[in-house]
């Protein structure tokens, strides 16, 4: 397992020797120690990456859409690895684990599929003295900074279309999951991927990425992460007028209007919100259910979440594994006391569950009822295993809750009637809607948000975009 950071296509330790231990998140074991890198290595890393630019961007759009076929295969054929690398340090069930490195897979064939399209386009002028020209111009160096419930998708989504775009990267991993980024570049390498063409560096992650913002050469920084941070990196991106995308914080409804099928929508509920033990953006965060199948679907759910097994994640019964860390247990811990506190009844779960040999954060799928917008967990993601169920009375009263947070990434919407899903669909204010499904990701769509969950869109030939900088050609026509 290599360990090290990769930068201008060398195997790195941090330049003073420093180190600091990855655990184990189920049993809280150290299982590895990286380097503890900070601004000098953040520094060499954009000098590989800045290197690396002009051979990069000049390779023909074919030569790069056959890196990033060859990357793509290249997971595929790595699943068990990596699934068991995401496993170990993020705690998912290894399920989960596969199915995000065929995810991930996916933007690199996706944006190979995009690269093959980044050709030049001529523009009709109104003048006939002039003859336009677009190019689309890869931005130059760019950051990732990825976060640790998605170890290999979210960088993948990063990294696919900056190479098919021209640009170079360097990437900085979460610091509870940097193992798969390292795996990740060492199959970069071993596919001949040019020195500097990606570098991963692991460490301080305030001093990693202020000296990317502050260096100049990084011409854009995509985020993946909270609010908060994201709210830094615009500041600090100021200064040198950094382009950025940011993927942040999510507060996703979860509406079932009356005429729903309601064991379809129960599925769809258990499937989206206790994936990865609640811990995606995506997740739903706030049910909202019609008066009259309220009861019914209550009932299916909380069923549904008695049976789930929660566990490490390499048992293979496993579907819920433990929460990333002690904070993230307390803030459920937090939300689920205010809730009661404030009149929501708990119907199953509310607390944490003993796995043998392993860590306290193995919490139960905990729904709760009768909850209302005065509840922390329906002002603030949980990011965890809970869901909290709120009645509706009419379709207007549903979409004026789901709507009364300044968060916009996903929401949820389930009806058997086209034309209300329609409306609804519409009337949320979120950039991704689930209309009858609770799974919502997709490599070839726009995924990002609106509001405080950010901006810029990431998959397909939206995501390749963001790392365009188009530049027209206007030519003279002289008679
Ligand atoms: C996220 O949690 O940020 C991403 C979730 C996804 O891509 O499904």
């Amino acid at each position: 397992m290599e360990n090290r950071n990769l930068i201008s296509g060398e195997w790195r330790g941090a330049l003073d020797g420093s180190t600091f231990g990855v655990c184990d998140a189920a049993t809280g074991r150290e299982i590895a120690r990286v380097p503890h890198c900070h601004e000098m290595e953040a520094l060499e890393a954009v000098e590989g990456a800045a290197n690396a630019l002009g051979a990069w961007r000049s390779r023909s759009l074919e030569e790069r859409a056959q890196f990033l076929r060859a990357i793509a295969a290249a997971l595929r054929s790595h699943e068990d690895q990596f699934a068991h690398v995401i496993t170990a340090e993020n705690g998912k069930p290894l399920s989960e684990g596969r199915g995000e490195v065929a995810y991930s897979a996916d933007y690199f064939s996706s944006a190979a599929d995009e690269a093959l399209q980044l050709h030049a386009i001529n523009i009709r002028s109104r003048s006939e003295l002039r003859v336009l020209r677009a190019h689309p111009e890869p931005i130059g160096v760019v950051a990732a900074i990825t976060p640790w419930n998605f170890p290999l998708a979210m960088m993948a989504r990063k990294t696919a279309p900056a190479l098919a775009a021209g640009c170079t990267q360097v990437i900085k991993p979460a610091e509870l999951t940097p193992l798969t980024a390292l795996l990740f570049a060492r199959v970069l390498a071993d596919l001949g991927l040019p020195p500097g063409v990606v570098n991963v560096v692991t460490g301080d992650p305030a001093a990693i990425g202020q000296a990317w913002l502050d260096d100049g050469r990084v011409r854009k920084l995509s985020f993946t992460g909270s609010t908060r941070v994201g709210r830094l990196l615009m500041r600090g991106a100021a200064e040198q007028v950094v382009r950025l995308s940011l993927e942040l914080g999510g507060h996703a409804p979860f509406i079932v209007l009356r005429d729903a099928n309601v064991a379809a929508a129960v599925d769809a509920a258990v499937a989206g919100k206790f994936r990865a033990a609640g811990q995606t953006c995506v997740c739903p965060n706030r049910f909202l259910i019609a008066d009259e199948i309220h009861d019914e679907f209550v009932e299916r759910f909380v069923t549904a979440a008695r049976l789930l097994p929660v566990g490490r994640g390499l048992d293979l019964a496993t579907r819920v594994g433990p929460l990333i860390s002690d904070e993230a247990v307390a803030r459920m811990r937090r939300h689920i006391d205010d809730a009661l506190a404030k009149g929501a009844t708990l119907r199953t779960g509310g607390s944490t569950i003993a796995v043998e040999g392993c860590v306290d954060r193995f919490f139960a799928p905990t729904v709760v009822t009768e909850a209302s917008s005065r509840m922390v967990c329906f002002q603030e993601e949980t990011f965890g295993p809970l869901a909290p169920i709120a009645r509706f009375h009419d379709e207007s009263h549903a979409i004026q809750i789901a709507n009364e947070t300044p968060f916009g990434l996903a929401a949820y919407v389930f009806s058997e009637d086209s034309t209300r899903l329609a409306a609804v669909s519409e009337a949320v204010n979120c950039g991704i809607v689930g209309a009858n499904t609770g799974i919502i990701s997709d490599a070839y769509a726009p995924f990002g948000g609106r509001g405080w969950s950010g901006f810029g869109r990431e998959g397909g030939r939206w995501g390749i975009e963001e790392y365009l900088s188009w530049k027209y050609v206007c030519t003279g026509v002289h008679g």
